[in-house]
């Protein structure tokens, strides 16, 4: 069973203008999102600013409304909130944000913003709660001194895994992180992820990993979903999307990662010309009349793509002749 199942999920915010603040339109931050989560599974969610990605993860946990759509935990309907008091939901899926400072207390210690959500949910003695988070910090390598210390004294990989620490303490089977290394040098960024991976391999725990770059999630990512204007225009595994991307927007997303070496970014410059010259010729190809994506078609198992009309015909043909 899918740990998590999305369906056609639609996240719209109402925009009020004008003279009277009625409600001229909306904003289809999501719109018809599906996607699931195996147990264990690294899912990423990529595109540019504003396609939807935070928005999407927001409405999963609980920070937006969910205008309609359906998702589903470990087979339990949780689309409102009264569902997911049935269930340990609120202590089984956390997220973690790009820039964990802000969302550390800066006046308390280490220690204690890692227990936070101990003391939220389980039953602890003082003892039992310093045993477990010095195995949380041992976990994402930080050092027992820093118990004490407060979130200023650490630099900004150090935060970004304490903020780790904190959302695993609780052992939750889905974790959502929201960019959780773009503010981070590139040295930094790749320490990061190691830990989050050591900690999946540790804990079992998925996670739903947002970001707008196809460079980072390329050595976390089991699966991939790519989103753009609040729909998602490509999913597949990792392999489907580095070696055979068949949208032309992921095609532009994968030309604007930097090759490793300086060499070759005169090569980058030019690959990146001439997709973006392709992306503006054929881009209305791919989007109907209202800019909404077309029907995804499965292009070979478990790939799906919003093709052009004419060119998902020669997919439906294959499927129709097996
Ligand atoms: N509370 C809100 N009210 C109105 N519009 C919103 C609200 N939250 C998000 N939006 C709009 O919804 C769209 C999607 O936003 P979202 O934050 O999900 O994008 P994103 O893919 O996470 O982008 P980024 O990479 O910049 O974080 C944007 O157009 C945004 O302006
Ligand atoms: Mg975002």
């Amino acid at each position: 069973m899918s740990l998590i199942k999305v369906k056609n999920l639609k996240v719209h915010f109402p925009i009020r203008r004008g003279f009277f603040n009625g409600v001229v339109d909306n904003v289809r931050a999501v719109d018809g999102v599906s996607f699931e989560i195996q147990p264990g599974e690294t899912f990423g969610l990529v595109g540019e600013s504003g396609s939807g990605k935070s928005t999407t993860g927001r409405a999963i946990i609980g920070l937006e409304k969910v205008t309609s759509g359906e998702i589903t935990f470990e087979g339990h309907d949780v689309t409102s909130h009264k569902d997911r008091k049935e269930i340990d939901y609120d202590q089984d899926v956390q997220m973690i944000f790009q820039n964990s400072f802000s969302s550390l207390n800066p006046r308390k210690r280490i220690e204690s913003i890692i227990a936070e959500p101990l003391k939220n949910f389980e039953n602890l003695t003082p003892e039992q709660e310093k045993i477990k988070v010095l195995q949380l910090m041992k976990i994402v390598g930080l050092s027992p001194d820093a118990l004490y210390k407060y979130p200023h004294q650490f630099s900004g990989g150090q935060r970004q895994r304490i903020g780790i620490a904190r959302a695993v303490a609780t052992n939750p089977k889905l974790v959502i992180a929201d960019e959780p290394v773009s503010a981070l040098d590139l040295s930094v960024q790749a320490q990061v992820l190691n830990f989050m991976k050591k900690i999946q391999c540790n804990m079992g725990v998925s996670y739903l990993f947002i970001s707008h770059d196809l460079g980072v999630v390329r050595h976390m990512c089991d699966r991939i979903a790519i989103m753009n204007r609040g729909q998602i225009v490509e999913i597949g595994s990792r392999e489907d999307i580095y070696k055979h991307p068949k949208h032309l927007y992921t095609q532009r997303l994968l030309a604007a990662i930097p090759s490793t070496k300086v060499a070759d970014r005169d090569k980058d410059r030019e690959r990146r010309q001439k997709i973006e010259k392709e992306y503006k010729e054929k881009q209305k190809d791919y989007y109907d009349k209202e800019g909404r994506a077309y029907p995804l078609v499965e292009v070979s198992k478990g790939h799906l793509v919003a093709l052009p009309p004419k060119e998902a015909l020669k997919y439906k043909d294959i499927k129709e002749e097996n």
